[in-house]
């Protein structure tokens, strides 16, 4: 069990899914991660204190309970994302909070003690307060797990739009992904095996490998192939040939899935974790007759503000967490106060089995 000492705000000391969370004297402060420029993140991330700010009118305050480092944050504070934000900046796309006072003219089912996600990008959630409009938070259910609650918006999301929206696919159907072991990979695997798809996932090579292929197993992994084994894997070779590929790699690894594609197949990208471009055989274009396609889980939000489909996907995602069906990326809780360290294990590095970040406050 993990006992949190630095929690700013009238929170009693108790248990919060599986996190207890020490009871600390009101300071009346709120504690924001900032970053004045763009560079390395253990470096320009700095820790910034100020007033609890009152809610007033629209407004809501919301104090975090808990914030995903992503690699999309990472490369927003590097100053290498789609994304440049105006600086100073709050970094943190993604997170968990409880709404603990409301301004008069506050609406819908957004009140004090509900949990909320922001329905906005870049809203900044490595801080222990923020004031935000209500219309931007969606109320999410209070007894989700807390780590499953952090991490519901992004990587879920994403995997849940890319199984949906490309190809149609029915029972038995098979899924091909790299970055397997990804947040985003992990998600795959349980969403598919919940729609009775099979999924071919493609992983590193790492000293821990079957320890990594175990672990991918156990959450409904059908295969689970290194980069090296899968051009002559048997257990690869005895499945139908997929009609979609998820890649989260590019470089040598998205051409590899690509190559696995069925005739007509769709290849999407939503990571470029290798940093190298796309390469695409000829013949994979002409003969195979392959679609390449991209998603961006921002673009779509952003789309889909507060579009029906938006709720009814967090709702799925929820109905398959309530039936155990959907977990949390293998993750470690670091508090707010060690955010360097969170950071520092959120860098990319070879040969480890990685655990995702999660800030509690
Ligand atoms: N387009 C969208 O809407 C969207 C949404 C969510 C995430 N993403 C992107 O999806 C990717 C995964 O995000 P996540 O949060 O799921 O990540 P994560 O849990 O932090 O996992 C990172 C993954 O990247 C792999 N990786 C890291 N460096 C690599 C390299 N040089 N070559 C090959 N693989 C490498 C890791 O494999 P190892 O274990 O082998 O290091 C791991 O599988 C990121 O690029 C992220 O920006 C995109």
């Amino acid at each position: 069990m993990l006992l949190l000492p630095a929690f700013r705000g009238a929170r009693p000391s108790g248990l919060i899914n599986g996190v207890l969370f020490a009871k600390r004297p009101l300071s009346g402060l709120c504690t924001s991660l900032v970053y004045g420029e763009y560079g390395d993140p253990e470096k320009v991330v700095k820790r910034k204190q100020e007033a609890i700010p009152k809610p007033e009118g629209k407004q809501v305050l919301v104090r975090m309970l808990a914030a995903t480092v992503n690699p999309a944050d990472i490369n927003t504070i590097q100053g290498v994302y789609a994304i440049k934000p105006t600086l100073p900046s709050i970094p943190g796309n993604e997170g968990v909070g409880e709404v603990i006072e409301v301004g008069s003219e506050v609406g819908g089912d957004i009140k004090p003690g509900c949990r909320v996600i922001p329905r906005l990008n870049a809203w900044g959630t490595w801080r222990t307060h923020a004031l935000a409009q209500y219309t931007d938070l969606i109320k999410i259910p209070s007894d989700v797990d807390l780590a499953m609650a952090a991490t519901i918006a992004v990587n879920p999301g994403t995997a849940y739009r890319m199984l949906k929206d490309f190809v149609p696919l029915g029972t038995g159907d098979v899924v091909i992904q790299n970055g397997a072991n990804s947040a985003v990979g992990q998600a795959v695997i349980q969403i598919a095996a919940a729609l009775g798809l099979r999924t071919i996932n493609v992983v590193r090579d790492r000293p821990e490998i079957s320890e990594l292929k175990q672990r991918l197993k156990d959450i409904g992994a059908t295969v689970v192939v290194t980069e090296g084994e899968l051009r002559k894997s048997e257990e690869v070779s005895a499945l139908p040939k997929p009609s979609l590929a998820l890649n989260c790699v590019s470089g040598r690894s998205g051409t590899e899935v690509l190559r696995q594609l069925a005739s007509k197949g769709v290849m999407v990208t939503y990571g470029g974790m290798s940093r190298q471009p796309v390469t695409v055989p000829v013949g994979s274009l002409i003969f195979t007759d392959i679609t390449l396609g991209g998603f961006w889980m921002t673009r779509w939000n952003k789309e889909h503000y507060d579009h029906p489909k938006r709720q009814q996907m967090l709702d799925d995602l929820f109905e398959l967490v309530r039936c155990n069906k959907l977990k949390p990326p293998a993750h470690s809780f670091v508090p707010f106060d060690s955010y360097l360290e969170a950071i520092k294990n959120a860098m990319p590095k070879e040969g480890m089995l990685g655990k995702k970040q999660i800030l509690v406050f």
